[in-house]
């Protein structure tokens, strides 16, 4: 820990020309680093969220819908580079639908269909803003291009996030790669968001366009399609902010949640490094704290704007500490410490935030490749108004370390995934080669193959005891 570290962090940021918001809030958070912190929140001190509204029970009329998702803006957090799929670009670049045409579809299609569809169907303007990262932009900004409706006049279509040092994990200074100095950088995670959106002018120009809400996603979710009955509770809850919530099931344990602090009454979210040890099993019992946090969130822009003009766009949210490789595509170069926070966080901030429960479907994240595949498989339907639609319940899947990074995994299903609309589970231990029509039947697994990689025929059927 050192006073070094952090001067050399700042001038490294101020010489590539960070906006000084962005310093600020690395400076508070490398302060928290070193002290340590850990802002416990115990259990004594906080109630579960309970009795949530459910968008399931919203009786809302197509003319209040309407109205809510004309003043509405999709914004969509882009920024993030798949490190735990091995990646060092934008997620939302990767092929996750075939259409019945062969027409290959990125999360980044599935998302602009989506809002196309939404504002075909109800008129609303309903303008899409990504969030974007150094990394993501150029990228995205040139798979958008051939969407050349997509841009609502006097918007702009992204706007870029900031920027910081990864710091090397034993002296916390800011890393040196030579070998690809962009590497020594990093997004500082979704929370983020406030100071990106803050330097950027995006609430006010959003404002000034005539919009009031605004709906933020993670671009890895495809369940948050644009939704004109929660924009409609959302606007006559009259609340500054609200998150999406949906209730656990056994499989959902990890990730922070939301409680409600006793002092004051007001939501908070507790990460699971603020959960103190003898709370964590408390914490995770699905019959107190019954819901789990989305990401999908709501803002009043009005609310947000004030905060922004308030704070900078330096809200307080708590330090989350990253571990990392330097390059993420290699798990053997040097470890960094990455300085993060998440945009949930400012459910604190605002007072009379709120909450709803929404369906499972609303939450579709791709954290890992077994998301992946069952993204990619029979499992789920896109519909015409391109929403994912499970068809099925979806079975547990398990890939071995070997399908971890997103290249080992594309040259393991090189004819796409297998069918799992008969699976409960498929779990594969080692290195195996899936060949065209693969079905796979109940609770499947695959051990690992003799002689160190094995090849599951054209047409095979994959059941518990194997291959069949
Ligand atoms: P995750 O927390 O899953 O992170 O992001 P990630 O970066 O996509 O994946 P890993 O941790 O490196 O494997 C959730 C959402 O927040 C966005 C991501 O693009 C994703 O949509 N995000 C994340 C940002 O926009 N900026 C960030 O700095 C981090």
């Amino acid at each position: 820990m050192s006073e070094r570290g952090l001067e050399l962090a700042q001038d490294k940021m101020r010489d590539a020309g960070v906006v000084p918001a962005a310093v600020d809030v690395f400076t508070r958070f490398y302060r928290l680093l070193e002290e340590d912190v850990s802002g416990y929140v115990r259990e004594a001190d906080v109630e579960p969220l309970s009795d949530l509204p459910r968008a399931a029970d919203l009786t809302v009329g197509p003319d209040e819908a309407g109205a809510a998702l004309a003043r509405t803006a999709i914004i969509k957090l882009n920024g993030g580079l798949g490190t735990s799929m091995g990646m060092d670009r934008a997620k939302s670049l990767l092929t996750v639908r075939r259409t019945e045409d062969g027409e290959d579809l990125t999360f980044l299609d599935v998302i602009v269909r989506q809002v196309r569809a939404a504002r075909a169907a109800t008129g609303a303007r309903l303008p899409l803003v990504l969030m974007n990262s150094f990394r993501t932009q150029d990228d995205t900004l040139a798979a958008l291009a051939p969407y050349d409706d997509v841009a609502v006049e006097g918007l702009p279509l992204d706007f870029l996030q900031n920027r910081e040092p990864k710091l090397a994990a034993d002296t916390l200074e800011p890393v040196d790669w030579p070998a690809d100095p962009t590497l020594e950088w990093c997004p500082p995670g979704h929370g983020d968001l406030y100071p990106a959106l803050h330097a950027h002018g995006i609430v006010r120009a959003l404002l000034d366009a005539g919009f009031r809400y605004a709906s933020v996603s993670n671009s890895d979710n495809l369940g948050a399609a644009p939704d004109a009955e929660i924009a409609a509770w959302f606007a006559a809850s009259g609340a500054p902010y609200a998150a999406e919530m949906c209730l656990k099931t056994p499989a959902d344990v990890k990730g922070g949640q939301l409680v409600v602090r006793k002092a004051d009454g007001r939501i908070i979210q507790r990460e699971t490094a603020q959960t103190h040890p003898d709370d964590v099993e408390v914490s995770l019992d699905p019959t107190r704290h019954r819901y789990f946090h989305t990401n999908n969130l709501w803002f009043d822009l009005e609310a947000l704007a004030a905060e922004l003009d308030r704070t900078g766009g330096v809200l307080e949210l708590p330090l989350i500490r990253n571990a990392k490789t330097v390059d993420p595509t290699d798990p053997a170069s040097p470890e960094v410490v990455q300085i993060e926070s998440a945009m949930g966080a400012a459910v604190a901030v605002f007072e009379g935030a709120t909450a709803i429960e929404v369906g499972r479907e609303r939450f579709l994240p791709v954290k890992t490749t077994n998301d992946l595949l069952l993204l990619r498989s029979d499992v789920y339907e896109l519909t015409d108004a391109y929403r994912v639609v499970a068809q099925v319940p979806a079975p547990l899947v398990q890939l071995s370390k070997d399908y971890k990074t997103i290249g080992a995994f594309d040259a393991r299903f090189p004819a796409g995934a297998p069918s799992l609309r008969r699976a409960s589970g498929l779990a594969v231990d080692g290195d195996w080669t899936f060949g065209a029509d693969v079905v796979v039947q109940g609770d499947a697994a695959l051990p690992a193959p003799d002689g160190g990689a094995g090849t599951v025929p054209d047409g095979a059927t994959v059941t518990e005891s194997g291959i069949a």
